[in-house]
């Protein structure tokens, strides 16, 4: 649905984003995770067609950016990250606007805002004005907006932003609600926790460069590397030294220590870097004749994992 090559955007001697290459199947859910001015909104906008690129090309729900803009504007629809609403218009106001920009035929508006106004859950606001809104329902009436016209792609650049615990959650519940419906969605963030549980894959960017592309799973094999086990052994089985001495022969496993604590002996293993799972090391300690007392990995947050690749330590 998405499909960016090389993309590269200068604003004077800035290189705001450099040589973007991403893909995003249809029914996805990319998370867009970077800190500010990471080249987040800057990707986001070159896509829904709003900033042309200085280098590189993207296909848009199968449409050139270059040449197709007025197919690709009926295909997406974009939320910026800053909603300009027109402070004098009741909700309904505002949505019968934008559907007659979107040219939905007369007769059909009521019926499309009345579905976009119960997805967001603001069928109760309908004919409040747009300015006393609180900023949750804003945003979601932001997503409502962009909805009117039945997009397959959204482009939502930070929805969740500003909003406080329960707003986010019901924002995370409206997008899971929409990958659902089979749209694919592209959602920014500054969080990537935030985005963690409904994501499909995830893509880190940095100063304009993209970091990581491809699913969690991986980016936490990724930063899995140097992760640590301590298993503590129990009395009766082979000794810590036998069995440091098994398992330093594998090569998935870095280094192995053996640390002496007032419980017993504790095994520290470290894995190397690459998808290696647990289970290989729990049948080589069964097989080496351990008798495991306990088996602790040290968790991956999902936070360190972030900062591990945005501070540059992964290749
Ligand atoms: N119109 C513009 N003119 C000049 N510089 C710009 C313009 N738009 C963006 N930039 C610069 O490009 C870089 C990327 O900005 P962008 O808005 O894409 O970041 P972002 O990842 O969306 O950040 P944020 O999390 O703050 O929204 C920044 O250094 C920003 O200052
Ligand atoms: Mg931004």
């Amino acid at each position: 649905m998405i499909e960016a090559r090389g993309l590269t955007k200068r604003f004077g001697s800035l290189v705001a984003l450099e040589n973007l290459t991403l893909n995003i199947g249809a029914g996805e859910v990319f998370g867009f995770i970077g800190p500010n001015g990471a080249g987040k909104s800057t990707t986001m906008k070159i896509l829904a067609c709003l900033l042309a690129p200085d280098a590189g090309t993207a296909r848009v729900a199968g449409y050139d950016i270059r040449t197709d803009g007025d197919l690709i504007r009926r295909a997406i629809g974009y939320m910026p990250d800053f909603l300009g609403v027109y402070d004098d218009l009741t909700v309904d106001e505002y949505l019968q606007f934008f559907a007659a920009a979107f040219q939905i035929e007369r007769k059909k508006r009521k019926g499309v805002i009345d579905s976009v106004l119960e997805l967001t859950d603001l069928g109760a606001k309908r004919h409040a004005m747009v300015d006393s809104l609180s900023r949750g329902m804003q945003q979601r009436l932001g997503v409502a907006r962009v909805l009117i016209h039945e997009p397959k792609v959204l482009l939502l650049d930070e929805p969740a932003s500003g909003l406080d615990p329960r707003a986010r959650i019901e924002m995370r519940e409206l997008l899971t609600e929409l990958a659902r419906m089979g749209k694919s969605l592209m959602v920014s963030s500054h969080i990537l926790s935030e985005l963690a549980e409904m994501s499909t894959s995830i893509g880190i960017i940095e100063r304009g460069v993209l970091l990581y592309a491809g699913s969690i799973q991986d980016a936490y094999a990724r930063v899995r590397a140097g992760e640590r086990i301590t298993i503590m052994l129990e009395a009766g089985g082979r000794t810590p030294a036998e069995v440091a001495e098994a398992l330093s022969r594998d090569d998935r496993i870095a280094k192995v220590g053996v640390e002496h604590e007032a419980g017993g002996a504790c095994l520290v293993v470290e894995l190397k870097a690459g998808r290696h799972g647990h289970h290989f090391l729990l049948e080589l300690l069964m097989a080496a004749g351990a008798k495991i007392g306990s088996f602790t990995p040290e968790g991956v947050k999902l936070e360190d994992a972030f900062l591990k690749l945005t501070t540059g330590a992964l290749q």
